[in-house]
């Protein structure tokens, strides 16, 4: 397993994303909060063999810290590991350029609220100014609302909607993507930010997919993968997407471990003892994923 990292270490993730494109396989982003987050993605990484992003929403990099949480993917680089690292949703100009200044892999621009003309403009100055600094750095952006929080839902989240005729149109994708300069883009095509109750969130929708792959021509980036089939993921990446991101379920995967854990251990107070089976309750989700996302 440490022949691989050695031999696919000093690649950027721009290297990675395009062989993942042209394997027909994708990379998996998990979001992590904490250390325990950090080990179960590298520890899976390491165990399957396979490059992985990690993945830190503005709430998330903020709880950890900006800088520290690059400061812990360059340890795990430094011996030679395909880990990376994404500021994900990232909702203005100012965050994205302290990410871009603090060093990470990649960054994504979230604009899916404000009006499509304001998307494009501001995700036009992001790109701007992150590829003025690192030609390596890659931008996504989004087009299409699918809600905000990776969470276990009772429904549908207020404002998506998710019928063929509001989901991203090739047309429009293909618009922002020239007007942009992004390196790669993140659809709505039926995918969900949280995971529903019950934990199977609805059918992507396979053509739209390719329809977009096919007019923009570059790689997509799949949101909200928490409640999908794996078959769902498979046609997906046939279909275009290169990069899945995964929250809920480790977040559901963290919460469950830790209560059985506190329950079965009412003498115990090492965080490090409590927590292991945490993180080992994470990494068996991000193995599974991994396993799907790579057609092992
Ligand atoms: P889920 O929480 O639905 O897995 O989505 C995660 C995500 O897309 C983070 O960017």
């Amino acid at each position: 397993m440490f022949n691989f990292f050695r031999k696919s270490g000093p690649k950027s993730l721009k290297w990675h994303v395009s062989d993942a494109l042209k394997r027909k396989v994708a990379i998996g982003h998990f979001n992590i909060s904490n250390i325990d987050g950090f080990w179960a993605v590298v520890n899976a990484s390491k165990k399957i063999g396979v490059p992985v992003i990690i993945g830190v929403s503005e709430g998330e990099r903020d709880f950890v810290g900006v800088a520290q949480v690059r400061s812990l993917v360059d340890s795990v680089k430094a011996e030679g590991a395909p880990v990376f690292l994404n500021a994900d949703h990232t909702y203005s100009f100012e965050r994205v350029k302290e990410v871009v200044d603090a060093g990470y892999d990649s960054v994504i621009f979230d604009g899916t609220e404000r009006s499509f003309e304001d998307n494009v403009a501001l995700t036009k100055k992001c790109v701007r100014y992150a590829k003025a600094k690192d030609k390596n750095i890659l931008v996504e952006a989004e087009i299409g609302f699918i809600g905000k929080s990776s969470k276990v839902l009772e429904g549908i989240p207020e404002g998506v909607r998710i019928g063929e005729e509001f989901l991203t149109k090739p047309e429009e994708a293909l618009r922002f993507v020239k007007e942009t300069g992004v390196d790669m883009l993140a659809p709505a095509v039926g995918n969900i930010h949280g995971m529903l109750k019950g934990g199977v969130d609805p059918a992507l929708n396979i053509k739209r997919i390719k329809d977009i792959s096919d007019a923009v021509k570059i790689p997509l980036v799949l949101h909200g993968g928490s409640g999908n089939s794996a078959e769902d993921f498979k046609a997906a990446i046939d279909a275009g997407v290169a990069i899945i991101h995964v929250n809920t379920e480790l977040r559901v995967a963290y919460k469950n471990a830790l209560e059985a854990t506190l329950r079965n251990s009412p003498g115990e107070v090492a965080p490090y003892k409590l927590e292991k089976p945490v993180v080992e309750a994470i990494q068996k989700v991000v193995e599974e994923k991994l396993m799907i996302f790579n057609k092992l």
